[in-house]
């Protein structure tokens, strides 16, 4: 099986967490996408979605999806029923890394606001410790160097993404050959940091279920 029909398999996986007529979150990146796909599928069974990117919210419509903004969306209900999103890595703790996309600042609003978040993996994404992926952090223009500093303080070796504008108007710096064995320390201290926006692990919240595609099928963790 490839990887694309690991993904193919979890985004279709995913839809039995989709609950009728509640508004869902939904991820960015290329499994999202796939689950976008099917959630077409049960369009007229849900309320609508809350998208997590510009991206996203096109692909959503494109499909004739409801596209609510999270402000409108939490005056209707009091939290979003669950957030479906990929990742680029997950430890056995259900820690991640996110924001290969680009889109971490936005996600990690979307699954705060949901109920829980239910990730959607292919088994490539399993590793035992946080860190082979860079990591990514969104940050304040005028705070680059600042932020860049404190990343290589921690070990890291950050690396502007080129040519990258986030969402928000903000630049991403990439920082490789960090070995994340505190994620949940890491992130706090990270998001202490003037200038950052977010950085890409979910620890403090992470995903509360794990969907893995594997050739054998899916497994769920969590
Ligand atoms: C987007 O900013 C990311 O957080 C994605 O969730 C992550 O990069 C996973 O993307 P794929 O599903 O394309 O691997």
């Amino acid at each position: 099986m490839t990887q694309d029909e690991m993904k193919q398999k979890v985004a279709e996986a995913a839809l039995a967490y989709v609950e009728e007529d509640s508004i869902v979150g939904v991820g960015t990146g290329s499994t999202a996408n796939k689950f976008i796909d099917a959630l077409a599928g049960m369009k007229s069974r849900i309320l609508g979605a809350v998208a997590s990117s510009n991206a996203t919210a096109e692909r959503l419509a494109g499909h004739g999806i409801r596209v609510l903004d999270l402000n409108e969306a939490l005056t209707q209900v009091p939290a979003l029923s669950v957030y479906i999103d990929g990742a680029d890595e997950f430890d056995a703790g259900r820690n991640l890394i996110k924001g290969g996309g680009g889109a971490l600042t936005r996600e990690k609003i979307v699954a705060a606001a949901s109920r829980r978040f239910v990730c959607i993996v292919d088994e490539t994404k399993r590793v035992d410790v946080l860190g082979a992926f860079p990591l990514p952090i969104e940050v304040i223009p005028m705070a680059r160097e600042l932020v860049a500093a404190e990343a290589r303080k921690l070990g890291g070796e950050p690396r502007l993404r080129e040519g990258f504008t986030t969402d928000n108007g903000n630049i991403i710096l990439d920082v490789h050959g960090l070995r994340i064995t505190d994620p949940r320390g890491m992130e706090e201290h990270l998001n202490n940091v003037p200038g950052v926006v977010t950085n890409g692990i979910f620890s403090l919240q992470g995903a509360a279920i794990v969907l893995m595609g594997t050739p054998a099928g899916v497994q769920t963790i969590g």
